[in-house]
Formats: structure tokens, sequence, C-alpha cells
């Protein structure tokens, strides 16, 4: 498998700042942990979420998911990068990776962290989630 190619320096600032402002629509009154993932897909557009929790707690949806659910219910399945705002410069939850497989072999994530200046470490979907469980799709 091929790592992800490095990003263009533009794209990256873009990527990250996209990520920092969908944190802030994030819908997180329970955990009050808010999330935000910027998508950038392989025509260069952006596509971001954030998480929107739900009093039935288990209703939850991470913000990787809404906004890789959103670029394929808009005709976006390939993407270069995903990055990742969070308190912590958190990783994305297995649920999160299983569904980031699904469309990617692998995947450059940027892990942004909000309390230290947005600082940003580069991981890939690869490392964090090898062995994947995938099925053959005709
Ligand atoms: N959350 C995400 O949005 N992405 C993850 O990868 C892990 C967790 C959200 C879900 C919930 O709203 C809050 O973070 C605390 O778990």
């Amino acid at each position: 498998m091929s790592t992800p190619k490095p990003l263009d320096p533009h794209d990256r600032e873009r990527l990250i700042a996209a990520a920092l402002a969908a944190r802030q629509s994030a819908y997180a009154p329970y955990s009050k942990f808010s999330v935000g993932a910027a998508l950038l897909t392989a025509d260069g557009s952006i596509v971001t979420g954030a998480n929107v929790e739900n009093a039935s707690y288990g209703l939850t949806t991470c913000a990787e998911r809404v906004a890789v659910h959103t670029a394929v219910a808009g005709g976006r399945r390939t993407f270069q990068a995903i990055g990742l705002a969070t308190s912590g410069g958190c990783a994305p939850c297995g649920a999160c990776r299983q569904v980031l497989s699904e469309f990617c072999e692998d995947l450059l994530i940027l892990l942004i962290e909000t309390d230290h200046d947005n600082a940003v470490v580069d991981v890939t979907l690869a490392q964090l989630l090898p062995y994947r469980f995938r099925l053959e799709a005709e």
C-alpha cells in the first residue's frame, strides 16, 4: 500500500482552518467536547462535519462520520486528507476509522490540538487501523 502523498502547503492550511471553523458548529451539550472535521476531497474541495449529540446518547454522531457521509452523499468519494480539531489533538474513534476505511486505502489525518496553538500531528489511517475489516463489493 502506498503512503498518502504530502499535502500542498496551501491545502494543508485550508484544511486546518476548515476543521477549526467546523468545530464551532459542534452540538455537544452533554459531553461539552467539541470536534471539527474537514475532508479534503480529490477535486480540492473541502467538506466539513462536527459532532452532533443527542439526549439519547447512543444516537450521537461523530464529526468524522458527518463529514464523510456528507461528502459521499454529495458525490465525493475520494479523499486526500482529513483534519480533526479537538482539545487534546485526539485521534478518530474506532468506528470512524472503519467508516473512513470504506472509502480510503489509506488517508493522511491531521490531528489538530486546539489547546496548544493548534499544533498538528500527522498520522495515517493505515497506522491507526491496520488489518481493517473489508468485504469485496461487486
Ligand atoms: N467524537 C467525535 O466527534 N469523533 C471521534 O472520533 C470521537 C468522539 C465526539 C462524540 C461525542 O459527541 C464527543 O466526541 C465525546 O465522545
